[in-house]
């Protein structure tokens, strides 16, 4: 059954259910149509199925890291309107333009429209979903749990391009990379909050008067902390995280938390110390600058009865699949939103239980059993260094489904 079929039936079931209209024959009716008066997406052919398959558009660097789109901007929407057909072709058609503003890329635009747990549980079906609403996953953390009708999330390497797609979709552009805009998704959503943020060499000091980070972080910093992200063999597959059966198929899920981080006495450190935390004490610096794909000793126990500290990468590897494969694709960047130095800790994964596993693993509450130098924060990875302000899950539609997506 495709998703617009079984939304049109839940929308015909609820609305004669509460009495809300007359039209629910006529909504059972046309759930059995459920191209509506749409024609196929013009770009379809050129376009990744998955919304979130943008790493083929993404270039590498000489070591084979990947280059991440420089500028970022997330829209956290409110529904406004009730479900309808004539809301599904608006958001397609809004989601359409911007195809047709931009090329599918970090030098365009990079997309992709995800649905929140708040949707799933306006229309009755959230324990039926991929989703849930957030929970606490850290004991040294009290994070917001927030819900969400959905998040328009934006990349670009060009930040007027960001601004002016939020404009054509919440205000009244007419017209947004040459295309015409007719159609758009703040006819449809509400803007509830805005998060913006960057990654790559220079931006970090450009924000260094932020609180949380000293105003002479290096220029060549690529992040506030200094290391970059995204090295090679340490992110998942767009198919590792691709949901391969059920109702669902072609999506994947996606974890949104905003993390403040606390950086003046990280740039305090030696780099040694640095790398100890964020990557694992066997590595010296050289070993992190010449080598991108770093081998995994799986010895996070052993060091932390030896040298008194563990990093942060090697905890969290640990929880890689039965195969050796990383679980999440993180599409992290920094922030200074709010005035202060963080992080929107952007990840996807096929099921939200395997950053459940990568969280709990990077916790490593119980090496403070191997070494009274590691607590449930200190030398323990980076966890001293970061504090968790909220939490929002997503499901991201196929191409094709993103539109009001359902069972
Ligand atoms: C300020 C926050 C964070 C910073 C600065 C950070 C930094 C890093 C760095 C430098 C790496 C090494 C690989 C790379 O270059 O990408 C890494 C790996 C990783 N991080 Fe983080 N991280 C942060 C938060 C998190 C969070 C919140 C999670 C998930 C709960 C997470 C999960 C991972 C995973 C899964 C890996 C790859 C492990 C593997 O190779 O299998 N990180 N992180």
């Amino acid at each position: 059954m495709t998703s617009r079929r079984g939304l049109l039936r839940r929308l015909a079931a609820l609305s004669g259910a509460a009495g809300l209209s007359g039209c629910s024959r006529l909504l059972a009716q046309r759930a059995e149509a459920p191209t509506a008066d749409l024609p196929a997406n013009p770009l379809a052919a050129e376009l990744p199925v998955e919304q979130h398959a943008w790493e083929t558009e993404l270039r590498t660097d000489a070591k084979g890291n990947t280059l991440l789109p420089r500028h970022y901007r997330i829209l956290l929407l409110n529904l406004d309107r009730e479900p309808s057909e004539e809301s599904a072709a608006t958001v397609e058609r809004a989601m359409r333009t911007l195809e047709q503003a931009y090329e599918f890329s970090a030098d365009g635009l990079l997309h992709m429209l995800g649905w929140g747990s708040g949707y799933f549980e306006r229309l009755g079906a959230l324990s039926g979903s991929p989703i849930r609403h957030p929970k606490v996953l850290s004991r040294t953390d009290d994070p917001d749990l927030l819900a969400f009708d959905a998040a328009l999330v934006l990349a670009s390497h060009v930040p007027s391009q960001l601004v002016a797609t939020e404009q054509a979709m919440f205000g009244d552009r007419g017209t947004l990379g040459g295309a015409a805009v007719e159609d758009r998704l703040g006819d449809v959503f509400s803007l509830a909050e805005r998060r913006t943020g960057f990654l790559g060499e220079g931006l970090p000091a450009k924000h260094a008067d932020a609180e949380g980070v000293p105003a002479d972080i290096p220029d060549d910093a690529p992040n506030f902390s200094g290391f970059g992200t995204g090295r090679k063999g340490t992110q998942a597959t767009v198919e590792r995280v691709t949901i391969d059966d059920g109702p669902f198929a072609g999506g994947t899920t996606m974890h949104l938390s905003h993390l403040r981080q606390s950086l003046n006495s990280w740039w305090e450190m030696a780099d040694s110390e640095q790398i100890e935390q964020l990557f694992s004490p066997e590595f010296s610096p050289e070993d992190i600058d010449m080598d991108p794909s770093l081998p995994f000793a799986d010895a996070v126990e052993e060091h932390a009865a030896e040298d008194g500290v563990v990093g942060h990468w090697e905890k969290a590897a640990r929880a890689r699949d039965e195969d050796g494969q990383p679980r999440l694709l993180r599409r992290d960047f920094d922030t200074v939103d709010g005035g202060q130095a963080g992080v929107h800790f952007l990840s996807l994964q096929r099921e939200l239980e395997d950053f459940e596993r990568v969280r709990d693993a990077m916790n490593g509450w119980w090496l403070r059993n191997e070494s009274s130098e590691i607590t449930d924060r200190k030398n323990n990875g980076i966890l001293e260094f970061i504090t968790v302000l909220s939490r929002a899950n997503f499901y991201v539609p196929p191409r094709d489904r993103r539109a009001f997506p359902s069972a």
